[in-house]
């Protein structure tokens, strides 16, 4: 997959988010998805983050994935650069367990739009889920292995037992 031009590029504010974020990258590589990962910041790397997320359309990238803790600009500064659709991801903070992250990403001005997911791992693994569900509408073959998908995970709930 490193050789392949990515469809999803999942960008995040530190390497410290990569504990969260390596969980899209799993789920991203179970369908078999073309991705990327790097770090950018909306506060530390503003430029590199801008000239990154502009030149994302033309590279072949149909997806964001932008995650961040704090005051978490990322998503909506990624999304201010770009029309591709911004899926952003809430890094659960130590300080307010990541309330301030979702509030921050969440809450954008109508306009420019993020898709928010949860907050912390759940939040990750589903904004891969939804990139693959976007992907699939074009795509017939992501379309099967997301319902196989679906119904694996039908079959191991119901397969667990309680004491
Ligand atoms: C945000 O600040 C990052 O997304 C990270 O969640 C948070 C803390 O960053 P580090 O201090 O761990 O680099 O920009």
């Amino acid at each position: 997959m490193a050789n392949e031009a990515p469809l999803v590029a999942v960008i995040m504010g530190s390497k410290s988010d990569w504990e969260t974020m390596r969980h899209a990258g799993e789920m991203l590589a179970r369908f078999g998805v073309p991705h990327e990962c790097r770090v950018l910041s909306a506060n530390r790397t503003p430029g590199a983050l801008a000239e990154y997320v502009s030149k994302a359309e033309g590279r072949g990238v149909e997806v964001l994935i932008a995650a961040a803790g704090g005051a978490a600009h990322l998503a909506g500064v990624a999304a201010a650069h770009t029309i591709l659709p911004v899926l952003g991801v809430p890094i659960e903070s130590p300080v307010l367990k990541g309330m301030d992250s979702l509030l921050s990403t969440v809450q954008m001005p109508g306009g420019i739009p993020v898709g928010t997911m949860a907050i912390g791992k759940a939040g990750a693994v589903n904004a891969a889920l939804l990139a693959v569900a976007i992907l699939a509408n074009q795509r017939p073959e992501l379309r099967e292995k997301l319902r196989e998908f679906r119904e694996e995970q039908s079959r191991m709930v119901l397969a667990e037992t309680v004491p």
